[in-house]
């Protein structure tokens, strides 16, 4: 027993498997469970190492107390409470947001999420909250988001520089775009940048932090993007620089006066392509996101962007059309980069 911290090394409660979740839990709530220890099932009964006495709780010294020497793998964390059927269903891989770890969770681990978000947030004690993620919906690409550990879903997240101010439960940020958030910061010196699907600074903010444009008109149509955006534009120091407007870049996007048009959507992008060449005086860079079956890319891309372009008697030069990400199975997340005459 150490006298200073009253903590004992190797206690553990030993409890039949059905307890051990109970007692786990309780461990927890009362802040007495050790993490550096791992939790062992020894002759079918499971210790649950513990930093001191839990009240009501026979206590052990265990025999052979087994450490993490390193992070702890989410599979060695939930062995014993999860079958070996489940533990190979757990999620491989999850991002961190500021301090809000996301993950997707396998339907049939669905019973399971809370303590997968605990033994995440094991994992990472800086972070305060674990976030279940069944995919984005809609225009405003609102994430399906869940809290499944922890609390507190407003973060802020840093990255090349920036500091993105957001509630992680309901406003994306894509890991997959950080190498095209950081080509767009090098980029938009001295122009003027009109940024039509802002949401919460993504491109913008980058780009105005690093390259110093002239001016940047950032349209967001959810208030709550658009929200952030401001506070984003602020807590950046790029006020002077960006101009948030909230509304619909369809009507809200000027025509004729961009040197740089970034329409950062997926899916429905097309149907703004011609407000996006339009934006453009001649000789401006249009940068256009898609998402298209991996088959039809790059050509489906750049063939739309000069279509549009046709359209209204101007003329496209692809540049280059960048694969951005892997979208989903046999989907791929491209944009195209095209100076328009
Ligand atoms: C996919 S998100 C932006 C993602 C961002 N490019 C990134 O790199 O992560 C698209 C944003 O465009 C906004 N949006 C959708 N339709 C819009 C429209 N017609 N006008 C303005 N903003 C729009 C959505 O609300 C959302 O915030």
């Amino acid at each position: 027993m150490s006298r200073a911290t009253g903590r004992c090394r190797d206690l553990a409660v030993s409890v039949p498997r059905e307890e051990a979740e109970g007692i786990r839990e309780l461990a927890c709530r009362l802040g007495a469970l050790d993490r550096s220890r791992k939790i062992v099932v020894r002759e079918g009964r499971v210790e649950i190492p513990v930093l001191r006495e839990i009240p009501g709780k026979k206590a052990i010294l265990q025999a052979a107390p087994r450490f993490y020497s390193r992070m702890p793998r989410l599979d060695e964390l939930l062995r014993g409470r999860i079958d070996d059927s489940g533990l190979k269903l757990l999620p491989r891989g999850w991002y961190i947001v500021g301090d809000v770890i996301v993950v997707k969770i396998h339907p049939r681990l669905q019973a399971h999420r809370q303590m997968i978000g605990e033994a995440l947030l094991q994992m990472y004690p800086r972070c305060r909250c674990a976030l279940s993620d069944s995919g984005v919906e809609g225009q405003f690409r609102q994430p399906c988001r869940e809290v499944i550990a922890g609390g507190g879903t407003k973060t802020i997240h840093r990255e090349n520089g920036v500091v993105f101010k957001l509630d992680a439960r309901r406003i994306m940020f894509s890991p997959g775009n950080l190498m095209e958030r950081t080509r767009m910061s090098r980029l938009g010196r001295g122009e003027e940048v009109v940024d039509m699907f802002a949401g919460i600074g993504y491109f913008t903010v980058p780009m105005a932090v690093h390259s110093r444009p002239r001016r940047i008109l950032a349209i967001e149509i959810n208030p709550l993007a658009y929200a952030y955006l401001q506070e984003n534009v602020r807590i950046n120091g790029v006020s002077e620089i960006v101009q948030p407007v909230l509304g619909d870049c369809l009507e809200a996007t000027p025509e004729g006066r961009a040197d740089r048009a970034v329409m950062g959507m997926v899916g429905i992008t097309d149907r703004y392509l011609t407000a996006g060449i339009r934006a453009l005086r001649p000789g401006g860079v249009l940068h256009y996101h898609q998402t298209v079956p991996s088959r039809l890319f790059p050509q489906r891309m750049a063939d739309e962007v000069a279509k549009a372009a046709g359209e209204q008697g101007r003329e496209a030069e692809i540049v280059q059309v960048v694969r951005v990400k892997k979208y989903s199975p046999g989907v791929v997340h491209g944009v195209a980069d095209a100076v328009i005459w």
